[in-house]
């Protein structure tokens, strides 16, 4: 199923995803003047950081209401970034244009992941690099995902691709000539309680969205809550509110000679 992330309120999780944002930027670190892609932007997280460090950004997603967001962000903090829209595997850039392609949990979710390469590594310049982020398949996050997941009827078929297995990344990349090396990362998640995160989570995450017609449908959407409240209180680092912490890879591909 592909999801539109234009629906509901994708912009409460960008924020919590802010700090992933600025490691990918750190590490990746785009130079002044150089051209960065940023796929599957989003509301330009890592774009934004990227045009603050003074490179020319194109951003490029397929959810049209999020580019909105991301060209309103850009306006009012008078950076250099356009945006467009596109599919990982389809992006509206000339060939070996980027000195740096960056994807910050995007082109993790792009349904033919070795085309989502090719693409990447096509418009990506000859001694450039590609940035990506994703998440490691452990820990309460995933496990409450995977919950929602099975409850809406969308578990099951291929494992997904292990975007954040380095050999996997070194089969996507290397024949394009790219040169893998992975470092791991955590990212925090905070709320009041359990409860709120997941009420939060269910009425604004795009993916949560799109699936309530198919948790009603399957007599889900009462007890979905519960169990993902279990799954995040069984976790919660904080005895005062609430934190889980999720861990993530940064990748680069280093584009050979
Ligand atoms: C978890 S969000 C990350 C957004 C942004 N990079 C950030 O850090 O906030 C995933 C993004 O990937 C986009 N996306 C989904 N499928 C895609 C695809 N096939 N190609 C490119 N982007 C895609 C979604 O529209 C969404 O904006």
């Amino acid at each position: 199923m592909s999801v539109d992330w234009g629906l509901g309120r994708y912009e409460r999780t960008a924020a919590q995803l802010l700090p992933a944002a600025r490691a990918v930027i750190e590490r990746a670190a785009p130079a002044p003047g150089e051209q960065v892609v940023d796929v599957g932007c989003g509301t330009g997280n890592a774009a934004l950081l990227a045009a603050e460090r003074g490179a020319r950004v194109t951003g490029v997603d397929p959810a049209a209401r999020l580019l909105e967001v991301a060209a309103g962000r850009a306006a009012a903090q008078g950076l250099d970034a356009t945006f467009s829209r596109g599919d990982a595997a389809s992006l509206p850039v000339a060939d070996g244009t980027a000195g740096l392609t960056v994807s910050v949990f995007g082109a993790i979710f792009a349904p033919d992941p070795t085309a989502a390469a090719a693409e990447m590594a096509r418009v990506t310049a000859p001694g450039g690099r590609i940035a990506l982020s994703a998440w490691l398949p452990d820990g309460a996050v995933a496990r409450a995902v995977r919950a929602a997941r099975e409850a809406a009827g969308a578990a099951g078929g291929p494992p997904p691709f292990p975007w954040h297995e380095q050999e996997a990344l070194s089969a996507l990349f290397a024949p394009h000539g790219f040169d893998v090396t992975v470092e791991h990362a955590k990212i925090g998640f905070t709320a009041g309680s359990a409860r709120e995160l997941v009420e939060q989570e269910l009425a604004n995450h795009p993916i949560a969205v799109a699936t309530r017609p198919a948790l009603e449908r399957r007599g889900e959407a009462e007890a979905l809550p519960g169990r993902m409240v279990a799954i995040y209180e069984a976790a919660n680092e904080d005895p005062d509110a609430f934190r889980v912490t999720s861990r993530y890879v940064i990748a680069l591909a280093r584009r050979r000679g």
